[in-house]
Parts: structure tokens; sequence; C-alpha cells
């Protein structure tokens, strides 16, 4: 079945190159005193660009997820020593712990109902003192649909404020709650990045 980003995966490749100063300390806060050839699972991974990139340059192994056959392709294309699987967000099945869990810019994709799942399954993937960096909405809005290249694409999330509660309620310790792209009261409604660990 086509999936959303099947549709512009090539536009999406081509946009989608550098991973921005804000986003990369966070992602060295998230992998900061793992040991060499850790492994860390990337929940919505795209294309791999710039994300697992940056992570295999930095010694780690990565497992990507995705439900994009497109987006994968392409990802296998530019990292082909990683383990790519085409999974929903929320039904990743993983027989093993992994070091650390990222969910960067693709659970805002999926129904607001079904984000505790993806905390759920972080939780049980992670050992203790594992690390989830994810981002979400950066207001309170309801669902919506927005455009990218012609193509409609839906976007849900909790309130920062619910989001965070939620993130420890699932028993996660909240490192961060950074707003990483402030909402500009338009079409825009913000990204609010949250990084955390499994006491
Ligand atoms: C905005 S892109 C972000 C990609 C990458 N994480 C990055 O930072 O560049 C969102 C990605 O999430 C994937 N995605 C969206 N909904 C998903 C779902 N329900 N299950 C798995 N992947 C999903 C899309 O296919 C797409 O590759």
């Amino acid at each position: 079945m086509q999936q959303p980003y099947d549709r512009i995966a090539a536009e999406w490749a081509a946009a989608r190159v550098t991973l921005r100063e804000q986003d990369r300390r966070l992602l060295d806060r998230m992998i900061e005193g793992l040991p060499p050839g850790a492994e860390v699972l990337d929940l919505g991974c795209g294309t791999g660009r710039p994300n697992a990139e940056y992570l295999v340059a930095q010694g780690f192994r990565v497992t990507g997820v995705d439900q994009s056959a497109a987006m994968l392709a392409k990802a296998r294309e530019l990292l082909p020593g990683c383990d790519w699987m085409q999974a929903e967000l929320d039904a990743v099945e993983l027989d093993r712990n992994v070091s650390a869990v990222l969910c960067w810019d693709a659970l805002f994709h999926l129904e607001r109902a079904r984000h505790q799942r993806v905390l759920t399954q972080a939780w049980q993937v992670l050992p203790p003192g594992g690390r989830l960096l994810f981002s979400t909405g950066g207001s309170a809005h309801p669902p919506f649909n927005d455009t990218m290249w012609g193509h409609e694409f839906f976007y849900d999330a909790h309130p920062p404020e619910e989001m965070v509660a939620m993130t420890e309620a699932t028993g996660f310790r909240v490192l961060a709650a950074e707003m990483v792209d402030p909402p500009t009261g338009g079409r825009d409604k913000g990204k609010l990045a949250i990084l955390a660990e499994k006491p």
C-alpha cells in the first residue's frame, strides 16, 4: 500500500540534508556515554539523512523503522550497513534491547491516541539509563492536514505540557523539553523536543 511519504521521497531526499546545530546538540546528549557500536533505534527514520548518517559517523549501529518503502529505499542506498525495517511507529517488533531510541519529526504524523504506545514501546526496548529523544508538536491544536510538494499530510500532537506529563507517567525522567521551533501562531504549530531517560 502506498504511504504518504512514498509520493515525495525524491523531493524530501533533496531537501532534508543538513543537521541543524540545535538538533545535533540534542542527538549528542542522547548518545552521551554510549559505548562505540551501541545500537540506536530510529523510528520514522526517513531517508536516514541526516540523523542516522550522523549516528553512524559517530560509530553507532542504527536500526531504522519507517512505513514508507520509498524513504527506506533511499536509506538503504545511503547506509547499506544499517538495518532498515518497514513498520508502523507504534508496531515495531524487536527481539532485543537497544541503547537509545530516536523518533524525530515523525510522531506528529500519527494520531495522538497512538502516541502513548510509541512511548511504551521505547520504554520496553531501553535498558535502565537508556535515552529517548523525540520531537512533537509545539502548541495545543486539533489534528490538521497540511501540504508538502502538493500532497496532503496529517499532523496531530498532544499539547506540549501533556506530552511531557505522558513521558513522565510512562516512567521516564525528562532531561530536557526544548521548544526547538516556536509556534508562529499561524500555519506553523511549532516543535517541542523531549529528551528522556529510563531510570
Ligand atoms: C518528516 S519525515 C522525518 C524523517 C526523519 N526522521 C528526519 O528527521 O528527517 C517523517 C517520516 O516518518 C515516517 N512516518 C510517518 N508516519 C509513520 C507511521 N505511522 N509509521 C512509520 N513511519 C511513519 C514517514 O514515512 C517519514 O519518513
